[in-house]
């Protein structure tokens, strides 16, 4: 097992401009060649056999299609775009007023990228009032003794009392609304979650945890652990790559000069843990001679955070990152793409959501598949280099 030195990381090429606009053209396509069975329907979360089924709207991944549809219309100003993604906010108002499968943190996966866009793109007024109805309802998820928004499950579930780094990326969400509505409320949780979650989630060596327990009683810090990681200890590959975009969004809100070390630390070190082709291993754990499935998503996540983060650094860092995040994306246009939508009808190969272990909790599927939001933030990842934009988050 080996993984990619930073000298040879140096040498690996970098997506062109002509071949961005390739690869957003190819993309945007795919979505509209999806529109007629995912319009009045979603994408579920991974493809079977390279294929998506369509799913109503009740998983934590559902707003990452109505987001490639954003993003495609954003690309190519099709009007067929922007109707399936007003189709698609109405069934979000729906299920926030109704309430279904809304008991988790993932408001900010469900609502940003789908209804805070549309609001964004078109000013919507039906995205705009689900997305502040979502923004409510994770405010409820805030535990005031220990300063988090809790993951999963019940607030009162006894094995339950613990963040995820993943939940990062609800908070924008929570800025947005205070952005939006004039209220610090939202802000300040968001800025109390993000604090807590930094100073726990990053391990010395700026590996990270992905799920981290607090005492319930006391509000104190007490351990990490893994669910969808190899095994406790180690670096589940998204969840890293989710400490990468969470930490660029956390500074971006929150302008905290420790952040800025810590986005570096954790970035380097998912630099530092990858193949050659450098598309990571779905835990970092993994290198090259490893028979493990890849996590082509984490890759495209990363690139997203280092492009982010790139707005705020200094010009030397700045194009360090950003030649990185241009290496990742040209491997994966060469590499993970997909070419022929008789073979699948998703965007990016090799992800995996869920690869259960000897030494994990988490069930076992869309492994060595395509999943949504890894199709979704390589559309975002081309999007960012293409031009400066607007983010969702
Ligand atoms: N947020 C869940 C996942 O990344 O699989």
């Amino acid at each position: 097992m080996s993984w990619i030195t930073l000298e040879k990381l140096e040498t690996k090429p970098e997506i062109s401009n002509q071949e961005v606009r390739q690869a957003l053209d190819a993309a945007s396509a795919q979505v509209i060649r999806n529109l007629g069975q995912f319009t009045d329907q979603f994408q579920k979360a991974y493809s079977e056999n390279g294929f998506y089924a369509p799913t109503d709207n009740v998983d934590w991944t559902t707003g990452f299609w109505t987001g490639e549809i954003w993003l495609a219309y954003e690309h190519t100003g099709k009007e067929e775009l922007k109707r399936a993604g007003e189709v698609q906010m109405k069934s979000f108002l729906s299920r926030i007023d109704e309430k279904i499968e809304v008991e988790t943190h993932d408001l900010g996966f469900l609502y940003s990228p789908s209804c805070v866009a549309g609001y964004k793109l078109t000013g919507s007024q039906v995205g705009r009032e689900a997305a502040i109805k979502a923004a409510n309802e994770l405010l409820g998820r805030f535990h005031e003794k220990g300063e988090f928004l809790q993951a999963w499950g019940p607030l009162d579930a006894p094995d339950n009392y613990r963040l995820i780094i993943d939940c990062l990326l609800n908070l924008p969400l929570l800025y947005w609304a205070t952005e939006e509505t004039g209220d610090p409320k939202y802000r300040t949780v968001a800025e109390k979650h993000i604090h807590t979650a930094l100073a726990n989630v990053i391990r010395p060596d700026f590996s990270t945890w992905h799920t981290f327990f607090f005492n319930r009683e006391t509000g104190e810090p007490d351990h990490g652990a893994t669910c969808q990681g190899y095994r406790d200890g180690s670096a589940w590959a998204r969840g890293q790559a989710w400490g990468v975009y969470g930490t660029a969004v956390g500074y971006k809100y929150t302008r905290r000069a420790e952040y800025i070390p810590m986005f570096q630390g954790v970035t380097d070190y998912f630099l530092h843990h990858l193949p050659e082709d450098l598309v990571p291993f779905w835990d970092l754990e993994f290198g090259d001679g490893d028979d493990q499935p890849r996590d082509s998503s984490s890759a495209s996540i990363a690139a997203c955070g280092m492009l982010e983060m790139a707005k705020y650094l200094e010009p030397e860092a700045a194009a360090y990152y950003k030649g990185i995040a241009r290496k990742l994306v040209k491997s994966l246009y060469d590499h993970y793409v997909v070419t022929d939508p008789a073979v699948t009808n998703g965007l990016v190969q090799h992800s995996t959501y869920s690869n259960h272990s000897p030494y994990n909790t988490c069930n076992h599927y869309g492994v060595d598949e395509c999943n949504i939001w890894g199709d979704y933030f390589y559309m975002e990842a081309l999007t960012r280099l293409s031009r400066d934009w607007n983010i969702y988050w």
